[in-house]
């Protein structure tokens, strides 16, 4: 992982979505620099804490979206979500009861993970979106 890995290779052109994905590409980051740095556990705490309820609150927004334009695989795409969450949420409760031995596995499965949706799933429904709710 990098410091930076958004590019625009990930934005879908919905703005307010692209910005929610890049926030949650740099929360990942910064809790893998953070580690990196040996940095306390307070820290690691608040940015854990933060991109587990950043992810719900993405997630949210997006499956809003799908609700307001009818979008028909939308039930589908949630589902991947919500198992999403249950790794994001796994992960943060292993770090606040001290288990993180392989944290840095389990950050960069996420930045995958992220990084896949993003131009897979998420890339799908844009055109289906756009048309029935074009801003
Ligand atoms: Fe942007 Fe389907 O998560």
């Amino acid at each position: 992982m990098g410091p930076t890995q958004w590019s625009d290779a990930l934005k879908l052109g919905i703005d307010e979505i692209d910005q929610q994905h890049r926030k949650l590409l740099s929360l990942i980051d910064e809790l893998n620099e953070a580690m990196r740095q040996g940095k306390g556990k307070d820290i690691l705490g608040k940015i854990t804490t933060e991109l587990d309820s950043y992810t719900k609150y993405h997630f949210k927004s997006e499956e809003r979206l799908f609700s307001n334009c009818g979008f028909p695989e939308a039930v589908s795409h949630k589902k991947i979500h919500d198992d999403f969450v249950q790794k994001v949420t796994g992960f943060k409760k292993d770090f606040d009861s001290g288990k993180l031995g392989v944290a840095t596995d389990i950050l960069l499965f996420l930045n995958n993970w992220l990084i896949n949706h993003i131009k897979g799933l998420d890339k799908k429904y844009v055109p289906f979106v756009t048309e029935k709710c074009a801003k």
